[in-house]
């Protein structure tokens, strides 16, 4: 989802002082850069000998010519490659949907029929070489467009089940033509949308506790639809996880004396809601259904190859405002999940499963995530220090202090409440987590931190340091991490910085970026990110698109593929108007990649993507090869 971190008054004051002192110390402290994995860390880019190391250490992973920044109602791709569209919101999927009618009049049936909107993470499964499925989030979706009175009215009961009805998963199967085009099976066989209202059964440690009943559900285990997935993970044993973030802004309250007690006020829930569900359909109405957010929050599996089959939350990976799910398998057979809570302070987890994976047993895998431990990261360093050491810190009742005295009475509560017992186990808080991916050797492990206005800011307890190195961070940065002695079950890592966004043609001190960023490269908050097979780290954008003051040269939300050996980074790809790129799946020959363009044109800004002429911009998964059919990147 688009945070709007950069309001349009929102002008941010550098105190330089402080990040010179922090850059000398770093410096000093690296002592003389050696050009290794490990020291690329963070090269700055104001220092003479950091430019000859980067200049020095060329790519040889990167083989395509980078393209410039844009400011253009376009998808831009390199030179050689293709980009054309696969899917967009409205599109039919199931057997007998319409076509997409760009009026806004089409009911929540024909909604719930075709593919819903704001394309997210999605994952790629392979039936045979020229077919295939795609399982796709729908974060969440723009009333501007959905509605012919763009969301300037009260909804109906409806409309309201029209939204619901955008968001979700969108799950559909692919072919390839003799010309090398995946293309959309409308009606096929697999194909199935799940909404904001599809049955799903909660599992795990908190499933059936008190904090999940509700007046419809007294058995705390049945909930109705999965809301704002934002990204993914896809599992070894071939299922689909689909990851809830803001599901609290979809909450109100028609009593408007409900007071939030203090779990609801740091999960953001409030009592206006823009969506105006609550308005409508009572279980979005906290003063009537205060357990009703408890159901949300989640991971979510999905078994792609069965349209029938139930989708399952599984509480035992902790509830909060959940990106993504990337999922390893260790060496010793633990399955290993790392999860980032994306809000300004909030943190970094990891999933390890109680039991082991069975490669042979594909049935024994599938309830691996029911049970397990969940962590939460603390990094240390030393003051000034862009490197370090950190921890994993078990979130477990009855450990680290998750005790009834200090406000959990279970297992449950530790799961339901996870970001308090976060900041009970002493958890470093983050420049809002967003996409984690690990390295295809298992060596290492990359998040996204997409930006962060308030650290460092009085009052909101987010003191500057260790990966988090700037106040006010407009930028964003890439933290990385070793698992120790390469055990992802390991309570210790080793951290540094990948990169530092930043804009080196107006900013100064830390906030030109590492040396890796140019005017040529330069971007703002990184947040999709994956690795592909060969090991390329591939960096999606969502960030502030004026292409003005400290965004200059920066221009439209964009895709760019970095050698984490080296740290060299090129653009790969620009997308259209205040779209977001988010979304990204290879197939296993790495011969074509589905890129995701969300809300282009949001909050009626003149984008007319994909179709152009007068039409409606529309969230869009666009498929891009090279035109001699090589490996995407190389
Ligand atoms: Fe849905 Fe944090 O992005
Ligand atoms: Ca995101
Ligand atoms: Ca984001």
């Amino acid at each position: 989802m688009s945070h709007k971190a950069y309001d349009e008054e929102d002008h941010i004051e550098l105190e330089h002082s402080d990040f010179d002192r922090i850059i000398q110390k770093g410096l000093s402290r690296r002592g003389f850069l050696q050009g290794s994995a490990a020291a690329m860390g963070l090269f700055l880019a104001a220092t003479p000998l950091a430019k000859a190391v980067a200049a020095a250490t060329e790519s040889t992973l990167l083989g395509f010519k980078q393209i410039p920044a844009s400011t253009a109602d376009t998808f831009a791709v390199p030179e050689g490659y293709i980009a054309e569209p696969l899917i967009s919101w409205g599109d039919p999927i199931l057997n007998g949907a319409p076509a997409f009618d760009e009026s806004g009049v089409q009911d929540a049936a024909a909604q719930a029929a075709q593919f819903g909107d704001n394309t997210d993470g999605m994952s790629f499964f392979p039936l045979a070489d020229d077919h295939a499925l795609i399982a796709v989030n729908n974060e969440y979706t723009n009333y501007e467009y959905l509605f012919a009175h763009q969301g300037k009215q009260a909804l109906s009961a409806d409309e309201v089940k029209k939204a619901q009805a955008a968001h979700g998963v969108s799950i559909f199967e692919i072919k390839r033509n003799a010309k090398g085009q995946w293309q959309v099976q409308p009606g096929a066989k697999l194909n199935r949308r799940i909404t904001g209202y599809t049955p799903m059964e909660l599992t795990g440690p908190a499933a059936g506790h008190d904090l999940m009943k509700t007046a419809a559900d007294n058995s705390g285990r049945k909930v109705l639809g999965t809301l704002n997935n934002c990204a993914n993970g896809q599992t070894p044993w071939g299922t689909y996880l689909t990851c809830e973030e803001n599901f609290n802004g979809y909450f109100g309250a028609t009593d408007a004396a409900f007071q939030q007690d203090k779990h609801q006020k740091r999960y953001g829930l409030k009592n206006e809601s823009k969506y105006q569900w609550f308005t409508q359909d009572e279980r979005f109405d906290l003063s009537k259904q205060p357990n009703e957010p408890h159901r949300f929050g989640w991971i979510v599996e999905i078994d792609p190859m069965d349209p029938t089959s139930t989708p399952k939350k599984r509480t035992a990976l902790g509830r909060f405002k959940h990106e993504n799910a990337a999922v390893t398998v260790d060496s010793n057979g633990h399955v290993v999940v790392y999860l980032g809570d994306d809000e300004r302070g909030e943190h970094l987890y990891k999933f390890v499963s109680k039991h082991t994976y069975n490669p042979n047993d594909k049935a024994a895998n599938r309830d691996l995530l029911e049970q397990g431990t969940l962590y939460v990261a603390r990094f240390n360093a030393a003051d000034g220090e862009l490197k370090g050491q950190g921890e994993w810190l078990e979130l477990t009742h009855g450990k680290n202090g998750l005790t009834k005295e200090n406000g959990f009475a279970d297992q449950a509560e530790v799961l339901i409440f996870a970001r308090e017992a976060a900041t009970q186990v002493g958890a470093t808080t983050m420049d809002r987590p967003e996409w984690v991916a690990v390295h295809p050797n298992g060596k290492s492990v990359c998040c996204t931190l997409t930006n962060n206005k308030n650290r460092g800011v009085e009052g909101k307890n987010q003191p500057v340091g260790g990966p988090n190195p700037r106040e006010k961070n407009n930028y964003g940065q890439i933290v990385r991490w070793w698992p120790r002695g390469g055990d992802h079950t390991s309570t210790g890592f080793d951290w540094d910085l990948f990169l530092i966004a930043g804009n080196p043609s107006v900013a100064e001190g830390l906030y030109k970026g590492s040396s890796n960023i140019n005017a040529d490269n330069m971007f703002n908050s990184p947040d999709g990110l994956g690795f592909d097979a060969d090991g390329r780290l591939w960096i999606q954008t969502d960030g502030n698109y004026s292409n003005a003051g400290e965004f200059a040269g920066m221009g439209n939300n964009q895709m760019l593929c970095a050698d984490p050996a080296t740290g060299e980074i090129r653009r790969f790809a620009t997308g259209p108007i205040a779209c977001e790129i988010t979304g990204l799946t290879f197939t296993p020959d790495q011969r074509t990649v589905f890129i995701g363009v969300q809300h282009p044109g949001e909050k009626l800004a003149p984008s007319h993507f994909p179709a152009g002429g007068n039409s409606k911009p529309r969230s869009t998964i666009m498929v891009v090869r090279r035109q001699d059919g090589g490996i995407i990147g190389a």
